[in-house]
């Protein structure tokens, strides 16, 4: 149930969605995935996906700065799937969204709720109301009291909302679910639980998504992230840092790092110490983690992202922390159609964890 008097509703509350495709606009690319469910609710497969890059600072920090290269980049890979749905679900960067448990008297009729809650955002949103877009869902009685109910906020600024709908409208795509990244990660990262021993039940697991320019530790228990943190490390710095070893352009050193033909001393003199700093960062990103909550044990450290990739980058991070460390693929328990190639889809699906979680959107989460 979504309540939204607004523009575009805010509605990753809410349960069902009608067909539609996972979309994530991310710093480096577009990425789509599009999933179907066997009969029976026996599972998924994987229909299509397509990850198409993006120009250098068409988004950055989860802000969109040229709309007409997103659009485009959308719009090229979307015509490369060759899908025919249009409908797609898109997420805001947690960071562009702000959620909020209060506490109302039960019983409120419809519109005097909607001005309740209206009235309590105010005070926790720090920007003019008129600039968000502001959801609400009833949860059910607060606990221990019986006369007031809980309701779950959410508001996020309507530019960040906006910016993403007219993307995807340019691009001749139709945006019906705004979600979180945040939620969407969880959404993907149970398919990644169920491939640990027991489900991971009651144990830390530490998603740890190294991108283009950010990493960020999301720490899950139970599916529910207990603790989040971003810090500014990535790909690019490993790209720059060809650069400047080897003598080469930008688009030169991606490639390398992707694809091989690199001078010699590259794994040594490059990759290596890169791993090291991004492995030491982990740890770091972990000590905090214990010493801002009461947790004191990580049980597993699972990588996505660009740069989950790497090869070693699993083993620095494991000899590093001391903590068993996989990388992820949301797809693993997932069937795939004739069009997937499956080692590409392997190399490619960790840093596919929002588009596959914005895809299971499609399908009813209970
Ligand atoms: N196969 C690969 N091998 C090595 N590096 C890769 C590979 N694929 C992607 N990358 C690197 O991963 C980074 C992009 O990762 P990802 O797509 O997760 O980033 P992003 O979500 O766009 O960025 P951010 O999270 O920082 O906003 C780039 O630096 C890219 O060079
Ligand atoms: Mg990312």
């Amino acid at each position: 149930m979504i309540k939204g008097n607004f523009d575009i509703p805010l509605d990753f509350l809410s349960a069902k969605a009608p067909p539609l495709i996972g979309v994530d606009i991310c710093s480096s690319s577009v990425k789509i995935v599009e999933l179907s469910e066997l009969p029976k609710k026996a599972g998924y497969t994987v229909e299509r996906y397509a990850i198409e890059p993006l120009p250098k600072d068409a988004v950055s920090d989860g802000n969109i700065n040229n709309l007409e290269a997103v659009a485009e980049g959308l719009q090229r890979a979307w015509k490369r799937m060759g899908t025919r749905i249009k409908n797609v679900s898109l997420a805001l960067p947690a960071a562009a969204v702000i959620t909020k448990k209060i506490l109302l008297p039960g019983g409120l009729r419809e519109e005097d709720l909607e001005y309740q809650v209206e009235a309590e955002a105010n005070q926790y949103i720090p920007f003019a109301i008129e600039e968000v877009n502001l959801d609400f869902q009833v949860i059910g009685p607060a606990p221990g009291n019986d006369a007031e109910v809980e309701v779950l906020l959410a508001a996020s600024r309507k530019a960040n909302v906006e910016d993403r709908v007219a993307a995807a409208q340019s691009a001749g795509l139709k945006a019906v679910v705004m979600d979180v990244e945040t939620y969407a990660a969880e959404m993907a990262f149970d398919q990644i639980c169920a491939q640990l021993p027991d489900g991971a039940v009651d144990q830390c697991v530490a998603l740890v998504d190294v991108g283009a320019n950010v990493m960020n530790l999301n720490v899950l228990r139970n599916g529910q992230s207990v603790y989040a943190r971003d810090q500014q490390i990535g790909g690019g710095q490993l790209t720059q840092m060809i650069q400047n070893a080897f003598g080469l352009s930008a688009e030169e050193a991606e490639a390398g790092k992707r694809n091989g033909g690199l001078p010699e001393n590259y794994e040594h003199d490059v990759l290596a110490p890169f791993l090291e700093n991004v492995a030491s960062e982990v740890a770091r990103a972990i000590h905090l983690f214990f010493s801002s909550t009461q947790f004191t044990e990580v049980n597993y450290i699972v990588l996505a992202g660009g740069c989950a990739a790497l090869s070693g980058l699993d083993d620095a991070v494991a000899t590093r922390t001391q903590v068993k460390t996989l990388i992820a693929n949301p797809f693993a328990r997932m069937t795939l159609s004739g069009r997937i190639k499956p080692r590409q889809l392997q190399v490619d699906a960790p840093s596919l964890i929002i588009a596959c979680g914005l895809a299971l959107r499609r399908f009813d989460p209970s």
